[in-house]
């Protein structure tokens, strides 16, 4: 199950963590970061072209897994693939997700809604079914969902992204997402599981807005300095890590 390494004669178990959306963007430093660091990585994709990228980049401690978190099929190949390598998920990083653009009522198409929703929230709810006896196996299980700025309710409410034109999708995903993070630490947490809910920066990605500043190198940086550090008994919170505590 997994490679191990020994250190002074002592067996040191790695550490496991599982990425959505580990071939570009903000996933691929998460996963780049995560093996510099010595854990090894299940980096779930959706394409037979972002595994082979992964799989030509990186020759060991990095497993990637082909499902797309939008269809609940993912979570039979999730958790079945993971039975192959290990019995034990540390870290969950919820990460994948979508974009979209409709921001007027009457240009909003509920299948775009749909979408949004079912990748951002409910694939959340799909890799936690597909990983949650492993996490309980963990003496230390995160569970992160990388939400956004624009999911905090109280930002906004108070006005702060008036005109920006973001869609309607997004803001609202991203906004379950987070109501989906309160309700699962809730559940979990008195069961030993760390929750919590960041926005990762505006990063320079293919879904940057247009005051996108920080590479996401450094974004990915900041999260595994941050997560690498938690422990179950930190309240829920929802963060930009290393920077500032956001307001639900
Ligand atoms: N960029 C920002 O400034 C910013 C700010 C706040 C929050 N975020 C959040 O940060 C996360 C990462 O964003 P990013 O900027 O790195 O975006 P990105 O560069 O567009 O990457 C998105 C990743 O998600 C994967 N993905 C999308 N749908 C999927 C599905 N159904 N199943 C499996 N994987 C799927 C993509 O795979 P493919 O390559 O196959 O499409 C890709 O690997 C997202 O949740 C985003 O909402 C980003």
């Amino acid at each position: 199950m997994g490679i191990n390494i020994k250190i002074m004669g002592v067996e040191k178990i790695k550490e496991k963590v599982l990425i959505t959306g580990g071939n570009r963007g903000l996933g691929y430093e998460l996963v780049k970061v995560f093996l510099r660091n010595g854990y090894e990585v299940f980096a779930v994709v959706r394409s037979i072209e972002g595994k082979g990228k992964l799989e030509k980049e990186f020759k060991e401690n990095c497993y990637p897994i082909v499902a797309d978190i939008s269809s609940d099929d993912s979570i039979k190949i999730i958790k079945s693939t993971l039975t192959k390598y290990t019995d034990q998920i540390d870290i969950l990083i919820n990460n994948a997700g979508i974009t979209a653009k409709e921001h007027e009522i009457m240009k909003v198409t509920t299948n775009e809604m749909s979408n949004l929703f079912h990748i951002h929230c409910l694939g959340v709810v799909r890799t936690v079914q597909a990983t949650l006896e492993m996490l309980y196996n963990s003496k230390n299980p995160r569970i992160i969902n990388v939400s956004s700025r624009l999911g905090s309710l109280t930002k906004m409410a108070s006005g702060e992204f008036k005109g920006r034109n973001f869609s309607y999708s997004y803001r609202i995903a991203k906004a379950a997402q987070n109501m989906l993070t309160i309700c699962l630490d809730q559940e979990l947490r008195d069961k030993g599981i760390y929750l919590g809910a960041i926005h990762p920066g505006k990063l320079k990605t293919n879904m940057a807005a247009s005051d996108a500043d920080m590479n996401p190198s450094e974004g990915a940086n900041n999260i595994y300095n941050w997560v690498s550090s938690l422990k179950v008994k930190d309240r829920v919170e929802f963060v930009q890590p290393l920077v500032n505590e956001l307001e639900w």
